[in-house]
């Protein structure tokens, strides 16, 4: 038994069962009830409490007026940064690049815990491929590959250790497990899923996250197979904690355990908290259901006292492993200088570099791109979004403050101008027309040499619960530019900042230019203006298929190959191929792929082959250039997808310049759940592709025998 384990279970051998009971209770909110509830050890953790003066005062209660003075745990979301904001993760997924995403966390735990805060409910590691969902803006995408090791990276992140040791904040992985497969995109709603799925494809991230050391799990809403996450006994006890052996602790989804009874699955509030603690909830998040009915539920029935002793010990151990019990204070000189204090310009710059490498250049015609101050003398900025503070952060930015934001258009003013002469004009409103916008906008556009046009989705359009039926721009928005396009020749360079995939074929045929710029955070202009001019040369690369309409969902490119691979049309009324796949991105250069290499073409079941190709930066710009790999198992003893990204190489090149990377293709990578589900590596042929996305590679084939 480790130190750790040790000293929580002195400290519960010593609790009475009120005591115990309290450490399970989590609320979301702190009035006059809490604070006495806390005094009396009946509150284990609190969220949305928020400044080091109220937490600090909140834990003196706990640990000075309580009889074992046992810390508080206070929690919060910090999902993509917490007072410097980073893009959206669905935005940072797209940047490939995990020791960014690292850093990201790293920045936010450590502002998140200089005002107290010691636990953050991220990373959210749910794969979805139904755009329709607002959630998919807190995703890392449709690939379990990429999603599982950015899980890895931000839980490493957050729990980067701090000065004293300790990690910084707790890591929560969530919500435990498959909540991204909702029918219909609707948030909350039904899934059902084969257990093969939920084993390829939804518990992978979970696991790596896991296996990074995450210190929690958060429990779903939604249930899964006919039984809700938060009262799974599957899901929890049998996967989470006997076959993975989390002995981290797990909390709630907001009220999910009293949600059971909504579901279907408990009688009444009693009933919702025995099913919580059986199934191996261990902190109820706000519904009051364990304070309200534990004690009684264990005087009925005392061999409930040992999941109880479980799950205290859990949480106990997670504020023991935080230090929590050695500095349960935060300075609070912080206070005050964090009010009107401008964000470090080291967390800025990292902001700023995370968002350029989050974009996305999605289409460039005729090189309009990157825009040339010495012929394009006159710029027009127009769009509802390239000067609005607030929605350039985009969903759960919660305690980023709108005026540390830079805007498009600051940066405009700031970092084009007077290079060029810039104007500005929404011409939109995100949702509704402006009185003789379209007008404004068409005459500015007339005048200048290029109109960059900046579109998309307020924050209040991603996120959860806010899921759509048409994952289209606004029709305001499209008219816009439809008139820019109908009513004058200036080129159009069309920006979207959006927290899901758009389906834009009209752009597709019609803008210059499409720049895929997701909810940047506080460094967006800078990081849009950098890549629109060239100083970064874009690449991003998409974390998600862009189909080309909603009818298309759920698209996404490891698809299965069917028993009629293109008999027929996917649809009579639409094109069978996404707007964008998955993996793609352009670049201000050309990346040549050329001698795909495989060390052997045949392997055994327990050997590996290494792959390795070369790639030449054959245009004018320095670039990156993210290589991908991916195999195909062609015959298993399941149907495999048709692609599987297995592995991916990040490389910049000068003009000219050529590398070889190198990939291993083993076990990890070739192997499967066989038919009893158990992870294997059948005899048979692969193709092997490496390429610059899921669409397009060079091919080798590999035997394992
Ligand atoms: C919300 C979300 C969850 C979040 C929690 C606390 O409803 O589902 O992701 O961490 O409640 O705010």
């Amino acid at each position: 038994m480790d130190k750790v384990e040790q000293r929580a279970k002195d400290l519960l051998a010593k609790m009475t069962l009120a005591e115990k009971i309290g450490q399970t209770v989590q609320y979301g909110r702190c009035e006059e009830r809490e604070h006495k509830l806390v005094a009396e050890g009946k509150i284990g953790s609190l969220l949305n409490v928020h400044g080091p003066k109220k937490i600090n005062e909140l834990q003196r209660l706990a640990v000075e007026e309580t009889r074992l003075g046992i810390p508080l745990l206070i929690g919060d979301d910090v999902i993509h940064g917490f007072r410097t904001i980073f893009p959206i993760p669905l935005g940072e997924a797209a940047s490939w690049d995990l020791e960014g995403m690292e850093k990201n966390a790293r920045i936010a735990a450590e502002e998140a815990a200089a005002e107290g805060i010691r636990w953050t409910f991220a990373p959210m590691v749910d794969i979805t491929r139904d755009p329709r969902w607002g959630r998919i803006a807190e995703s890392t995408g449709e690939d379990v590959y990429l999603s599982s090791l950015a899980a890895a990276a931000k839980v490493r992140g957050f729990q980067s250790p701090n000065e004293d040791g300790y990690p910084t904040v707790a890591a929560c992985v969530k919500h435990f497990a498959g909540y991204g497969w909702i029918e219909g995109g609707r948030d909350y709603d039904t899934t059902d899923m084969s257990e093969r799925t939920l084993r390829e494809t939804v518990l992978p991230p979970f696991e790596h996250g896991i296996r990074a050391g995450a210190l929690s799990v958060m429990s779903a809403f939604s249930e899964l197979n006919g039984v809700p996450a938060s009262g799974s006994r599957y899901l929890l006890r049998d996967i989470l904690k006997r076959e993975w052996g989390f002995d981290g602790m797990v909390v709630s989804d907001w009220e999910s355990i009293e949600e059971l009874i909504y579901h279907g699955y408990a009688e009444d509030r009693k009933d919702s908290a025995l099913k919580g603690l059986n199934a191996g909830v261990d902190m109820d998040m706000q519904s009051g259901v364990y304070l309200d009915h534990l004690e009684a539920l264990i005087q009925d029935n005392p061999e409930l006292l040992e999941l109880l002793d479980d799950a205290v010990l859990r949480i106990l151990q997670v504020k023991i492993r935080l230090g929590l019990f050695e500095n349960p204070y935060v300075s609070e000189e912080a206070e005050d200088s964090l009010k009107g204090q401008a964000i470090p310009a080291s967390h800025l710059a990292q902001a700023r570099d995370s968002a350029r490498k989050s974009i996305v250049l999605l289409q460039n015609n005729s090189g309009i791109l990157p825009l040339d101050t010495g012929k394009h003398q006159k710029l027009a900025l127009i769009g509802p979004l390239a000067d609005d503070r607030h929605n350039s952060m985009g969903c759960w930015a919660w305690k980023g403050r709108d005026e540390d934001v830079v805007t498009v258009w600051d940066a405009f003013q700031s970092e084009i101008a007077p290079k060029a002469e810039v104007f500005f004009e929404p011409g939109s409103g995100i949702l509704e027309e402006l009185d003789d916008g379209v007008e404004r906008a068409v005459k500015l556009a007339g005048q200048c040499d290029v109109a960059v046009v900046v579109v998309g989705e307020s924050e209040a359009m991603t996120g959860e619960h806010y899921n759509v039926t048409s994952i289209t721009l606004p029709p305001c928005q499209e008219r816009l530019i439809q008139e820019l396009k109908r009513q004058t020749d200036t080129p159009i360079v069309v920006v979207l900042m959006n927290g899901r995939p758009l389906a834009t074929p009209w752009l597709h045929e019609h803008a210059d230019a499409v720049v895929e710029a997701w909810h940047l955070g506080t460094a967006t202009g800078l990081a849009l203006v950098d890549v629109l001019t060239g100083a970064y040369n874009p690449s991003g690369r998409l974390p998600i298929t862009i189909p080309r309409a909603t009818g298309q969902i759920p698209m996404y490119y490891n698809r299965k190959n069917t028993g009629r691979p293109h008999l027929y049309e996917d649809y009579i009324d639409c094109d069978d191929d996404p707007l964008y796949p998955f993996g793609y991105g352009l670049s201000y250069t050309t990346f040549e792929y050329t001698d795909l290499q495989l060390e052997r073409h045949q392997i055994g079941r327990d050997e590996s082959a290494q792959v390795s190709v070369s790639i030449t930066n054959t245009g004018s710009r320095v670039g990156e250039e993210t290589a991908q790999l991916y195999i195909r198992d062609l015959v298993a003893s399941s149907t495999r997808p048709v692609k599987e990204l297995k592995g991916f190489r990040k490389v910049w090149l000068l003009p000219g310049e050529s590398c070889t990377v190198h990939f291993t293709l083993g076990r990890e990578e070739l192997g499967l759940l066989d038919e009893r589900l158990e992870f294997t590596v059948e005899p048979g042929k692969f193709h092997v592709w490496v390429g610059p996305h899921s669409e397009e590679g060079l091919q080798a084939e590999l035997a394992v025998v």
